[in-house]
């Protein structure tokens, strides 16, 4: 099989749903989200979906991300419905390279991608799962620790860690209260 170029990375489809479940279980296999969610974010907001597939119909990598509050990450596997209107952050849902591909620096243009969709927004803002804190501090993001945030990471696990990168040249926020 022909190996993935950074190149490769396109919007994600509905027909693309299958697969990405499929990459999605075996990277998160304890953060389970049904179909019903990738679909909800997919058509809220479809320039933040994207993929890099295989030439045999599968997936080695998928980004997903849209707008929200920013000190409001939605719990994991919600159908939001709409996106809020008072929006102020991109959110980084999950990035994710299957194992055979990582190392090459996969992930990264789909990163970029997804931070210049953030550009009006102000900010980017994640949950950060298994050590992967440094990889997105590469892109300017800094841990947020706020007792306010604990509750709504309840979800990620205990290693969970909140992080921002307000766009450069925006003002400055006030924190999460
Ligand atoms: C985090 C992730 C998206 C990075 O994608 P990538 O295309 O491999 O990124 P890079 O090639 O830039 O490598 C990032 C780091 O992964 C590590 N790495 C390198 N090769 C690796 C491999 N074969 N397997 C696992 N990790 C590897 C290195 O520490 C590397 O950092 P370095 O460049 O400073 O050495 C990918 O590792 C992944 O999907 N991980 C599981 C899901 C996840 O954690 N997503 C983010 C949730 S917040």
């Amino acid at each position: 099989m022909k190996a993935p170029e950074a190149a490769d990375w396109r919007r994600m489809e509905p027909g693309d749903v299958p697969a990405l479940m499929a990459l999605s279980a075996i990277v998160h296999p304890d953060f389970y989200e049904g179909e019903a969610m990738f679909r909800d974010r997919l058509a809220l907001f479809p320039e933040g979906s994207l993929v890099l597939p295989l030439t045999d119909g599968s997936l080695a990598a998928y980004a997903i991300a849209y707008p929200v509050r920013r000190f409001a990450p939605p719990p994991l596997d919600t159908v939001l419905g709409r996106l809020p209107a008072d929006a102020d952050a991109l959110y980084i849902h999950d990035v994710a390279v299957a194992s055979e591909w990582r190392g090459r620096k996969l992930a990264e243009p789909a990163v970029e991608r997804l931070l210049a969709l953030a550009e009006p927004l102000g900010a980017t803002v994640l949950v950060s799962v298994y050590g992967t804190p440094p990889f997105w501090m590469r892109f300017g993001f800094r841990p947020v620790d706020d007792p306010a945030l604990r509750d709504k990471l309840a979800s990620y696990g205990e290693e969970a860690v909140f992080m921002l990168r307000e766009t450069p040249g925006a003002v400055e926020k006030r924190g999460p209260h």
